[in-house]
């Protein structure tokens, strides 16, 4: 990552896609790789198979591929002549992914293609499919030979990996027995966004903060990842994942390690991981009868979210009637190392929550000695710095400042950097980045297996205690407020009832309380 160049530094790539005709092809995969090609990224010579169990023309294909480009590539505005040429290195292959047959024609179609471009290209098989076609697809590639250049042949594998720890175990056997660990790439797209990657660059960029990013200075840390949507048409897979799995699991303990890792000897792949394992490895363990006090979880009912109706998750399609899911969840962590013992990281997600936010706040702690008289400091926030990545890109740090006038009056106020202002050029999609340093053969950016682990191994009690005393008080919020009630006390944010008749009526969450999340923008902000 840290060599990046224009254009993929291969030759040429054979990208597979298990799945071809499916979802995450159409609105993601076909999607990114248009946008690389329209900015003269793809290599030289390319070719996109397509596999998937339905019968389609390559024409069929084509056609709705397009469409999911129209509808979610980078750039809207289409030249068909791009569109065209970009069509003519994908081509479709129906099959069966359990039969060897598919397999053995994969590996002629590639060897084909090396022949007519004489030159070995990188084989990329990327799995777009149900999490049990994992177990079956790796061994069948390895049965075929398609693993065993270990240079260029690539496994691209999609969350979930796993259901829980021991599954996830499993499923990392199957495949390393198939492909060597540093064959195998494990998304989690967040790892893509710009934003994210910018936390690296913020901390070790910038030498002005790295002294203050540790127990002496920060009070707190905050990560939220706040949803408007509900499951939508994912009811299926959400009913037996739920916030726990799909979200905490990978996207949250991700930007986790970010936070709160060491900084790197070097920008190699294995360094960052290594440091983001670390962190993993120093959380304290939340023992099962102590998850009430470090954990809590929610449903939501129905209610009004951007001033729309929303049904209750209940009533959801492919969701139980009585489903115990939880679609909220927040939890109290602690890092037992030097850097951060005994500073509280809160880590919150749900969905059907009155905004969307995924952000970052350091609250910082409070001046050691109060100079200043009381009139001075009636509107008194400690600093704090929010690193925001979506969807609004940006970090603030927010801090006090005189108020104009005769009087030393303190008012907070922020100082802001946005990525849009500060640059003219969009940011690309996650898939964009992580599509490209696959073909470049740049693991940085992804999952090891020794991380997946870890990080369900943190919530194995949780997951295993919340499974074993079902929630009672399902459906516990609203649809458009921020969550249960019991994630109030959570966060300290008792004094909300006290509050609530001196918030403005568009304030958005439990309180005025600083411990309350998630950090407003403009929260700071002297009014
Ligand atoms: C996915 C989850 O991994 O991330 C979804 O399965 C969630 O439930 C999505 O909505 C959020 O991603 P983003 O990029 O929209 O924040």
């Amino acid at each position: 990552m840290g060599k990046r160049i224009e254009r993929v530094a291969v030759p040429s790539v054979i990208f597979v896609i298990f799945g071809g005709a499916g979802d995450l092809t159409w609105r993601k995969l076909i999607p990114s790789l248009f946008d690389l090609y329209r900015d003269g990224r793809m290599p030289a010579q390319f070719a996109i198979v397509a596999v998937d169990r339905i019968p389609m023309r390559d024409e069929a294909l084509h056609k709705r591929l397009l469409d999911g480009v129209k509808k979610f590539a980078r750039k809207r505005k289409l030249k068909s002549a791009d569109w065209n040429h970009f069509a003519r290195h994908i081509s479709y292959q129906q099959a069966d992914f359990k039969d060897p047959a598919t397999y053995s024609t994969l590996a002629t179609r590639c060897a084909q293609l090396e022949k007519d471009w004489r030159v070995k290209a990188s084989r990329i098989f990327h799995l777009a499919t149900p999490p049990e076609m994992l177990a079956v697809i790796p061994e069948l590639l390895a049965a075929a030979g398609l693993n065993k250049d270990r240079a260029r042949a690539r496994i691209v594998v999609e969350k979930p990996i796993g259901h829980d720890l021991d599954s996830a175990r499993e499923l990392n056997r199957t495949l390393t027995k198939s492909f060597h660990e540093s064959q195998i790439f494990r998304i989690d797209h967040y790892l893509g966004k710009e934003t994210v990657q910018n936390i690296l660059a913020f901390r070790f960029a910038n030498p002005l903060f790295e002294p203050i990013w540790n127990r002496r200075y920060v009070e707190r840390v905050t990560i939220t990842v706040a949803e408007t949507v509900g499951v939508g048409h994912r009811g299926s897979y959400y009913e037996h994942a739920g916030a726990l799995r799909d979200m905490m699991q990978n996207h949250l303990m991700q930007l986790l390690c970010l936070v709160a890792m060491e900084p790197m000897a070097s920008f190699e792949a294995d360094e960052l991981r290594d440091k983001k394992l670390d962190v993993l490895h120093a959380v304290r363990r939340i023992s099962r009868s102590a998850v009430h006090r470090y954990a809590v979880r929610g449903q939501y009912g129905k209610g009004m979210v951007a001033g729309k109706k929303v049904r209750g998750y209940r009533r959801e399609d492919n969701i139980a009637p009585h489903s115990k899911t939880e679609t909220f969840a927040a939890l109290n962590l602690f890092v037992d190392n030097w850097r951060w013992a005994g500073v509280p990281f809160y880590l919150i997600t749900g969905k059907s929550l009155p905004e969307q936010i995924s952000e970052i706040a350091i609250q910082f702690r409070n001046v050691p000695h109060q100079i200043f008289p009381r009139e001075a400091t009636r509107d008194w926030h400690p600093s704090r710095l929010v690193m925001s990545i979506q969807p609004e890109e940006a970090i603030v740090l927010g801090f006090q400042a005189k108020f104009p006038g005769p009087k030393m009056e303190l008012r907070p106020v922020e100082m802001h950097f946005n990525y849009r202002e500060s640059f003219s050029v969009p940011s690309p999609d996650a898939y964009e980045t992580l599509l490209w340093d696959v073909m470049n053969n740049d693991p940085t950016l992804f999952m090891r297996a020794d991380q997946v682990e870890a990080a369900w191994q943190l919530l194995m009690p949780i997951i295993d205690q919340w499974e074993k005393s079902p929630a009672r008080d399902f459906p516990d919020y609203a649809a458009g407020s921020w969550g249960p009630k019991a994630a109030m006390k959570f966060f300290g944010c008792e004094d909300q009832k006290r509050n609530r008749s001196n918030e403005k009526k568009s304030s958005t969450r439990f309180g005025s309380n600083q411990s309350c999340f998630p950090i407003r923008r403009g929260q700071h902000v002297a009014r």
